[in-house]
This record gives C-alpha cells, structure tokens and sequence, in this order.
C-alpha cells in the first residue's frame, strides 16, 4: 500500500500548552527598551496597550503555558489541522525528498492568524476590555480578529493598509461580516495618519503606519486595548500549536524533517512551525535546518540591519532589537500584502544572529510561479504570503533532486488565497513586476535609526 496522504490527529490530541522557546534560549533575547529613557521596559508601560495576561506571557521564561479551556474550545472548530504529505507535488517535482505541508487554511478566516487571535480576544474580555484597535495588511489578521472579537463580544476596529484595502475589497467585507470596523490606513481618524496623509494624500499605506494608528487609539482611549498580530513574543509563542501537532502528526507518518520552511513577514508563522522543533534541538535534540523565506522586496532578514528600532512608523512603541530596514521605509506594494513589514520578530532575529535559523529571499513572480505549480498538483490555491513558503520548499526539493538525497522537508502552508484572486490574475496576465527595493530609501531609512549605546 502506498503511504498514506493526509495525518489527522484526533481532537482529544490537541495541544493542551503552548510552548515558550525564551526558556530555552542559549542566550537570552535583548531587552525591550522604552524609547525615552532607553531602560528596559516594565509592565506598567505597556499596561495602556496589553492585558497583563499577555504582558506575562511577552516576558515569561516558563517553557509551557497552559492554554485556556475556553480559547482551546473555540479551536476545536478547526484544529487540530491536517498535516499533507505532497505527493503529487513531489511527482511533479521528480524529487526523491518527501514533501509535507501543514495546512492552516482550514481556520474559519483561512489562515494561521486565528491560533493567536482567539487567545488575545479571550484573555482582553477577561480583562473587562470591550474594543480592541488593530492593524491588518492583508486583511488576514483583521479577520482572525474580527472573528475572534464577535465570539467573545469585543469590538474590533482594523485599520487596514490602503494598498490592501483596495486589492481586497472582499477581505474587508469578511471582517464587516463578523462585526468589525474597517478603516483605510492611513486615515484621517489619528494623528499618525493625518500626518502622513498631510505629506501624500495618495499614501499606499504599510504595516508600520496602520500600527502607528492602532497603537495611538488604545494608547489615548481608556476603553480600547491593542492587539498585534505577529512580531510580539506572546504571539509567536501562540502559534507553537502548529508545530506541536507537526510533530505528533511526523510521528504517525515514521519521518522527522531534516528541513522545515516556513514564510515570514513579522516571524509569526514561521516560529510556530519552527520552534517546537528548534526546541527540541535546544534540548540536546538533532539539529535540523530551519529556513524563513521572505520576499526579495522587503528583505529584513536577509538585507536589514540588526539594530534597535521602533516597530511602528511614528514611533509610538518601544524599541525591539531585530532586523530592520528602518520605521520609515514604505515597502514596494506588492500583492503579498502581510509580508510587507520593515521589522522582524525579536525571537526570530535573535535565533538567526544565533546562527540556529536560515533565511532566503525571492522575487513575487518566482513565488507565484510555485504557488501556481502547487494549486496545479495538490488543489489548493495558497496566500501570495504561503507561496514564499511553497518556493522556498520547491527549492529544497529540487536541491535533493540534484543530490540524489531523500530528504524531508516539512513547511507552513500558513493560508489559501480565496480572497487573493486579483494577485493571481495579474501573475497569469503579465502584469506583476519583481521591484527590487528601494536602495536609496531604505538607505535614508537605516540612517534613521535611533542611536541605542551598545
Ligand atoms: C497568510 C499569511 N501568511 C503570513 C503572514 C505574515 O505574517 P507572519 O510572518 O507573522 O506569519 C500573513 C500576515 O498577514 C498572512 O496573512
């Protein structure tokens, strides 16, 4: 008999804890520092934006943390998620490697985004919090949380990138179908975006000014709280429930990945995928290699600089260590809208200054090109984001081709791209260019950095 496709874990298998990879950090990550005094950063200056629950959690060294019954309630809708092995794809590819995927597109806003929305929206109710500002570039994000908001009786507000909001007309709609607010960033309701606009009416927007805008509505209004959905600790650590069950689920099909991929715009899905692994590794485990693709046009793991930044555009908020290309640069609008952020997770900087990760770069028309092979082979039509992560596995595959090496390869499909179309349809007609990125601006955006003493 051939080897089975799909590995399902029965719910009553689902992760009970998340997994916290600072407990097993060789090193510890830098601190965050608030940007006026440049000293570590307290719970009390966070406590405008966060419920302490999540402060805890963004600062925790315990290495599980239980997941609250409620949150593991709700994911029961659609977790534990199936782990595919690719066989169609590997026959297209000739490739001797085995291919698996975990497939985050069966959550109810079609991505990983969810894992960390629901447990955010939990623990703010918790809090006595009724409204909850936040950002979204794709609009993947505003959905989880708008989702997740409706369930736990929160109102969401999203302020969603410009360039975005007019390629995904329908992403929007999905959020207003689950009760929530959208708003074309930048906007005319903050002082970020009416400062921004002020410059460029025609502003596309970018990740870092609809933070800017979110963070400045919670951080000015008593009732409202901020959520963000990736870079931060706690999020990241959100998301280890995939991994785990890429884990348990490698274990029914006898394989154990010599090369696990996964995409990364802000790190989130990428380290759930990746850390449990990485933790094994951390405990005297195997080595295995670890590789984030990112899109040649906002390189921040591959071209930025690692150094003390703002996460936002009109730094409203602490400075992080990370790999940067500067608050200010406004990355080319290409259509993987939620990989265009300047920064990169704390956590997944310090893991590649560690040498414990790799990170590759490709062009938008490459990746699509990937995407659409795998939509050719296995059915499902992946996130412009997923499809970094589709290349990058491709690309392994065909290095074991050329090696007559078997190897596994396990990456994130971390979304489908249903609400994606107008992309696709521009890569069939011609019409996407590979920008590289601005040399000059992102030159102008490094000397912008804060200076930080070493
Ligand atoms: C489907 C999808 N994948 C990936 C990302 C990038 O975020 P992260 O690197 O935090 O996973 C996004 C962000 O919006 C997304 O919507």
């Amino acid at each position: 008999m051939s080897a089975p496709t799909k590995y399902l874990l029965d719910e009553s298998r689902m992760p009970t804890h998340w997994y916290n990879i600072q407990a097993d950090l060789p090193v510890p990550a830098p601190a965050v520092l608030h940007p006026g005094t440049l000293q570590p950063v307290g719970p009390d200056d966070l406590a405008p934006l966060f419920p302490m629950e999540l402060i805890a959690q963004e600062v925790s060294t315990e290495r599980e943390i239980e997941i609250p019954e409620p949150v593991r309630e709700v994911f029961r809708l659609w977790r534990p998620a199936p782990l595919v092995r690719a066989h169609r794809l590997e026959k297209a590819l000739g490739t001797p490697a085995k291919i698996y995927y975990k497939y985050e597109g069966v959550s109810p806003a079609g991505s990983h985004k969810p894992n960390t929305a629901v447990p955010q929206a939990w623990y703010n109710q918790q809090a006595g919090i009724r409204k909850i500002a936040t950002e979204t570039g794709a609009g993947q994000w505003g959905s989880s949380l708008a989702f997740a908001g409706a369930l736990f009786g929160l109102q969401v507000t999203v302020y969603q990138v410009r360039v975005s909001y007019d390629q995904k007309p329908y992403r929007r709609a999905l959020m207003e179908t689950y009760g929530a607010r959208c708003v074309a960033s930048p906007s005319m309701e903050t002082n970020a975006g009416r400062a921004i606009l002020a410059q460029n009416p025609e502003h596309p927007g970018s990740l870092g000014i609809a933070i800017s805008e979110a963070v400045e509505v919670a951080a000015t209004h008593d009732d409202t709280k901020y959520a963000l959905g990736s870079v931060l600790n706690h999020v990241l650590m959100h998301q280890t429930i995939i991994g785990q069950e890429a884990i348990a689920q490698l274990e029914m099909a006898g394989d154990d990945p010599d090369v696990v991929v996964g995409c990364t715009g802000g790190g989130s899905n990428f380290a759930g995928i990746s850390f449990p692994f990485l933790g094994l590794q951390l405990r005297g485990g195997r080595k295995r290699r670890i590789v984030a693709v990112e899109p040649a046009a906002c390189p921040s793991l591959t071209r930025g600089k690692y150094a003390y930044d703002f996460g936002d555009t009109a730094h409203l908020t602490p400075l992080t260590k990370m790999h940067t290309l500067g608050s200010t640069f406004t990355p080319p609008g290409f259509h993987a809208g939620g990989l265009r952020y300047h920064g990169m997770a704390p956590l997944v900087s310090h893991l590649k200054e560690l040498g414990l990760i790799e990170a590759v770069a490709y062009h938008q028309n490459a990746c699509f090109e990937a995407g659409v092979l795998f939509a050719r082979s296995e059915g499902i039509v992946p996130a412009p984001e997923a499809n970094h992560a589709v290349k990058g596995a491709i690309e392994e595959a065909l290095r074991c081709k050329r090696e007559g090496r078997s190897e596994v390869i396990l990456f994130n499909l971390c979304g489908h791209g249903h609400f994606d179309m107008s992309a696709y349809s521009n890569y069939m007609a011609g019409k996407l260019v590979d920008q590289p990125y601005d040399e000059k601006e992102l030159a102008m955006a490094l000397a912008g950095l804060p200076s930080v003493p070493a």
